[in-house]
């Protein structure tokens, strides 16, 4: 038999051969899991996978969690249904998101199955999170770890979205929850609780802004970051293929899912992981004592606290915004080592 064969993607995430998911080896699976935390994408081809086998390769991962804006399966409600019909115009997931980040505990993360695909296009691409925090300078690195982010589900899925332009009818429902849903606030860099490594946990789908600063303030400074984290060297594409199964972690990817196949059905089935609350990258008592010092600069107009940090922090909006310097000329990117997960704590 050949052996399983993980090859990272171009990117972003990696491709998982050799394994059928229904019938998974221990050793294959202890691979199968320290990939998941490596990649943060893991993309299966050539399954024969039927509804049920889908939902038991998610639990293996944690309790599943059902969306309540899409449409369920009629005969497994736990399976959402996203689905452009052939005279649809839009699409679900057509902006850059992670699933769930405006629940409380958001979501592990998600596991989504190709049933009837266009004749071409309708990739979904990813980008990962951990390669867009790596690539920051340090000192952005340490401007962003003292900063909380409110999310929300209401912009996309409210009754003002689903109202807005062509229909969702059908589609999305219970806009109503989304409405009454209170806003959450997560870390924006967060330490990640499977991998522990440090990830961005902004995204510009459900993010509304920054905590402690002015809307537009904490939009600008969130649009800066959603630009760099969309540079080519932190994106893969998933192009599917009859057979094809992704499972992502919504706490390290961002995903997207393109609409270029107009007049052309596409149907995939989800499954979405519990995932649990999530962790600053620093945790107080052990912040950089530099963000202390930037503590004392404090300059008239402008001031915003970052909350949460337990340091009395004050930075001024300006000088976030001119320590994001982009590093565009990221280096190559080597496949990352196979890591040790001996000592980490099992999947939650
Ligand atoms: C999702 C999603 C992407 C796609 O199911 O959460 O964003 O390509 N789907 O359908
Ligand atoms: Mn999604």
């Amino acid at each position: 038999m050949t052996p399983l064969e993980i090859r990272p993607m171009e990117g972003a995430g990696a491709e998982v051969r050799y394994v059928d998911l229904t019938t998974i080896t221990v050793g294959d699976w202890n691979q199968i899991e320290a990939a998941f935390a490596n990649y943060g994408l893991l993309i299966f081809r050539d399954q024969i996978f039927t509804e049920t086998d889908h939902l038991h390769f998610a639990r293996r991962w944690g309790n599943i969690n059902v969306n309540r804006f899409f449409t369920a399966h009629s005969r497994f409600p736990e399976i959402a249904l996203v689905v452009k019909e052939a005279t649809d115009t839009q699409n679900i997931g057509s902006g850059w998101h992670a699933d769930h980040s405006y629940d409380r505990e958001p979501a592990l993360g998600s596991v989504l199955v190709a049933r009837e695909l266009p004749s071409s296009g309708g990739d979904t691409m990813f980008a990962s999170m951990y390669a867009a925090f790596d690539a920051l300078s340090s000192s952005t690195q340490r401007a962003l770890e003292a900063l909380h982010a409110t999310h929300s589900a209401q912009r996309s899925f409210g009754t003002a979205a689903i109202a807005d332009g062509d229909s969702y009818a059908g589609r999305l429902a219970n806009a109503d929850i989304a409405d009454a849903m209170d806003d959450v606030t997560h870390p924006v860099v967060i330490r990640h609780p499977i991998s522990g490594r440090k990830a961005l946990y902004v995204n510009p789908e459900f993010t509304t802004g920054i905590v402690g600063m002015e809307e537009n303030e904490g939009l600008a400074l969130l649009n800066q970051l959603y630009e760099h984290c969309q540079l080519p060297e932190f994106v893969g594409q998933c192009t599917w293929e009859p057979g094809t199964v992704a499972l992502w972690d919504n706490r390290a990817m961002w995903h997207l899912a393109r609409n270029d196949y107009p007049g052309e059905r596409r149907v995939m089935h989800r499954v979405t992981i519990e995932g649990c609350a999530l962790e600053p990258a620093v945790r107080p008592d052990k912040a950089d004592p530099t963000l202390a010092q930037r503590a004392g600069r404090t300059l008239a107009g402008g001031l915003i606290t970052a909350a949460m940090t337990g340091i009395a922090e004050v930075l001024e909006p300006e000088r976030i915004r001119q320590d994001i310097e982009i590093v565009s000329e990221a280096p190559e990117r080597e496949p990352l080592p196979d890591l040790d997960f001996g000592n980490l704590p099992p999947l939650d």
